[in-house]
């Protein structure tokens, strides 16, 4: 643990007191987000100490102009960002001529952060006295709405405690705006107009390159005592700046608070030159409505993805808090409306990974999103890399293959590949296989095998072609091998036939074969139509079935396991429980080189397989794996305890899954890793999540049928999990003493419970 400041709530995200060694992390921690805007936890009013700002709109980005050292063929030729963009939320406070900032005040006290996680709102106060010795009390409340995603809003209050005070107000909006992560230093944005029109103002960007167009846009208004003032504002720009600045004379004790409401509206979603009006709209509903009624349909909405999402734990505070803290950092980043979005491994808490698409949209997030939401979620994140599969083509013909081969990119904004380290980029192939099990996992889930001949057979049949041009056959293992990749593992690269790799890509051609059969059989119209598109020749397949086939995979039979890679064992092999814990995380300690010849794994990679196939192995078969490889893993990817939380739950060593549990549901609330300051791990949120459904639940899906087998671990009391299952809603409650079920819904359904079919019936608790 290297941060306990965050206290454990079952609801809320807490910090108490003020430490300005914080303010970075808790910017992170407590960050806003409606799925279409994002928010660091910057503070409204002046802050000089250190703070690393950050306002992002979900699918605006820039590419950046590739930085590197040594350009190799086949690079691209930038990094697309979701961007810093021009911010909206600040207001400067000046009281009896002296600037309201928590970094040059004489005394602060009573600094609480609250973020609400069943409201969406996020709270803040203190009291601070100012160099000039007046006392003030301060609150701010601010949300960024999910019923009008391009709004935010806020309401800052001050009390002057002590005296009387000349009390000001400078609400702003700023496109004087940089990302840190900037390659070349570039200017992102062009600025083109400021309009101050009443009590509003609006700032004209875009983004150079892209032509993004974003409309930034405040309204204000100032209270006493909770009544509206009409107080004429003082007005100021700049061609990148404007303010409104309200000034009153404040009796001490009486309230003066400023009601901002701000946000973006963008060309993503409107005409270029309708911004404007359309920002103009947003402010007369939200200004109708009024402060309390826009916050009763905020924590109304909350209220309605809690019903289908909450996770309850009784009887530990902290898994409570980092479950819901999951859950709802997942909602702020992504709500599924728009299949032109995706999830970025940070979400709107940071610039790092450049608010781009991972693999670990379709290996973690998937599932997530699937169960605690209608099918459409889902589908339009498969929709989204179906959208792209041109790109991906046009990436794979750059690299040299051909024929409608397609390796989608490691991370990307738009479809085209973003990432510029050779030994990603080129190297850690397997992304293609999570984009394929996706298919197959969505299709397992949902029923809706519609998306296949739709859109998932192209998708399935161009990466099953890339595998087989990718796999080269050896001569002298009379096996095809795939040579020179990287694995999950990123603390490998450039190895031979690695297992989890060669076995996911022989797994998307027998997938792909399949489905070609069974659309070939079954929906003969669409099969000829994707035929034609793609002229798949029987030839073909059956080059692509030799390669599955006759794969390599190394086992080494003396410890019955498959080999992480070629030549693993040549390793020494030392635990990591016998590493001095001075050296890690290893790699802010050793040099990539030491990374590199060490065993040490970065995240489940044998194990990873092991996860998507478990179907195909005995349990025996996993244990003895699990049992060779976790020793060796280091975790330093948010994204592996999830995956041995579940297999450890699965193992039955349910202490162990709790410990992997908590790592993964606190790694960001007590800084694991050491790096939240940058931003949280959002993607690994949804692997928490699947901790505790799949793992201490046990949920799978097999033969159609929802299997259960759920467990407990000791520090529980009970906990509880609702899954969306074709169209109902299952609420599984477990204690120590056994499971009880309820199905929300109109028809009965058939579970298997520890390998025992049962019906639930509609509206009727089974208690078991
Ligand atoms: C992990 C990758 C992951 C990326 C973004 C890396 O540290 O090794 O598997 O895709 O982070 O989350």
């Amino acid at each position: 643990m290297n941060q306990d400041y965050i206290q454990p709530n079952p609801w809320s995200i807490l910090e108490e007191g003020f430490n300005p060694k914080h303010v970075k992390s808790s910017e992170s921690l407590f960050s806003i987000g409606n799925g279409a805007m994002g928010q660091r936890a910057n503070f409204e009013e002046k802050y000089t100490g250190n703070t690393f700002q950050g306002s992002y709109i979900a699918g605006v980005y820039y590419p950046d102009k590739t930085r590197v050292g040594w350009w190799k063929n086949g690079y691209p030729e930038y990094f697309a960002k979701v961007l810093n963009a021009p911010s909206w939320i600040g207001i400067n406070v000046i009281i009896n001529n002296e600037v309201l900032d928590l970094n040059t005040c004489a005394k602060i006290k009573n600094f609480k952060r609250d973020l609400n996680m069943k409201e969406g709102v996020l709270y803040r106060s203190f009291q601070a006295t100012l160099q000039n010795g007046i006392e003030i009390a301060v609150k701010s409340t601010r949300f960024l709405s999910l019923a009008y995603d391009e709004l935010g809003v806020i309401n800052f209050e001050v009390i002057p405690i002590n005296q009387d005070a000349t009390i000001s107000f400078t609400s702003y909006l700023d496109s004087d705006i940089k990302n840190q992560d900037s390659n070349w230093d570039d200017q992102f944005w062009d600025t083109t107009h400021v309009l101050i029109e009443n009590h509003q103002a609006h700032i004209h960007s875009n983004t150079r390159k892209t032509f993004f167009y974003v409309n930034t846009f405040m309204e204000n208004k100032t209270f006493l005592n909770g009544k509206e003032l009409l107080i004429a504002p003082k007005i100021s720009s700049t061609p990148i700046f404007a303010s409104m600045c309200f000034t009153k004379k404040i009796l001490k004790g009486d309230i003066f608070s400023i009601q901002k409401l701000g946000g973006y509206t963008t060309s993503l979603n409107h005409d270029i030159d309708k911004l404007i009006l359309a920002a103009k709209n947003t402010l007369e509903i939200a200004t109708n409505l009024g402060f309390e009624k826009l916050k009763q349909t905020q924590i109304n909405s909350w209220d309605n993805i809690w019903q289908k999402s909450d996770v309850t734990i009784e009887g530990d505070v902290k898994a409570q808090q980092g479950i819901r803290f999951a859950i709802f950092q997942l909602n702020q980043t992504y709500l599924g409306k728009d299949s032109r979005l995706n999830i970025g491994p940070k979400g709107f808490t940071g610039e790092k990974y450049g608010g781009s698409t991972y693999w670990d949209t379709e290996a973690y997030c998937i599932p997530f999103y699937m169960v605690t939401k209608n099918n459409l979620v889902a589908r339009n994140l498969l929709a989204y890399r179906y959208s792209q599969l041109d790109k991906a083509i046009d990436n794979a013909t750059k690299l040299g293959f051909s024929n409608g081969a397609a390796l989608f990119p490691m991370v990307t904004m738009n479809g085209e590949e973003c990432h510029n380290e050779w030994e990603i980029t080129f190297e850690e192939i397997h992304r293609n296989g999570a984009i394929a099990f996706a298919i197959f996992n969505y299709v397992r889930y949902t029923g809706d095998y519609n998306y296949i001949p739709e859109k998932g057979l192209e998708v399935l049949i161009a990466i099953a072609r890339f595998w087989q041009q990718r796999a080269s056959f050896s001569t002298e293992k009379n096996k095809y091998v795939i040579l020179g990749v990287t694995g999950p593992n990123e603390y490998e690269n450039n190895v031979n036939n690695n297992w989890y790799t060669n076995y996911i890509a022989k797994w998307c051609i027998d997938y792909a074969v399949e489905q070609i059969n069974y659309i070939k059989e079954h929906i003969k119209k669409e099969y000829a139509r994707i035929m034609h598109k793609v002229k798949l020749s029987q030839a073909e397949i059956l080059k692509w079935k030799s390669v599955a086939e006759n794969l390599y995979f190394p086992y080494d039979e003396n410890k019955k396991v498959f080999l992480q890679q070629e030549g693993f064992l040549d390793k020494e092999l030392i635990p990591v429980k016998e590493l001095d814990k001075t050296q890690r995380p290893i790699n802010q300690n050793w040099s990539w080189d030491k990374i590199l010849r060490s065993v040490y794994i970065k995240q489940a990679d044998v194990l990873q397989g092991f996860y998507f196939f478990e179907d195909h192995f005995t349990t025996e078969v996993l244990e003895r794996h699990f049992n060779f490889y976790e020793p060796f893993t280091v975790h330093e990817s948010s994204l592996s305890p999830c995956v041995h939380a579940i297999q450890a739950a699965k193992l039955g060593r349910l202490e162990q899954a709790y410990q992997f549990y908590l790592r993964s549901s606190r790694l960001d609330l007590e800084d694991y890793n050491q790096e939240v300051e940058e931003g949280c791990h959002i993607t690994s949120m949804a692997g928490t999540w699947m901790s505790i459904v799949e793992g201490f639940g046990g949920m799978r899906i097999k033969k159609n049928n929802l299997c259960f087998s759920p467990k407990i671990p000791n520090q529980w009391i009970s906990y509880s999990f609702k899954i969306n299952f074709r169209g109902q809603i299952i609420q599984v409650d477990v204690t120590k003493e056994g499971s009880t079920f309820e199905l929300h819904g109109n028809t009965p359904i058939e579970i298997v419970l520890h390998k025992k079919t049962l019906t639930l019936n509609p509206n009727k608790k089974m208690i078991l």
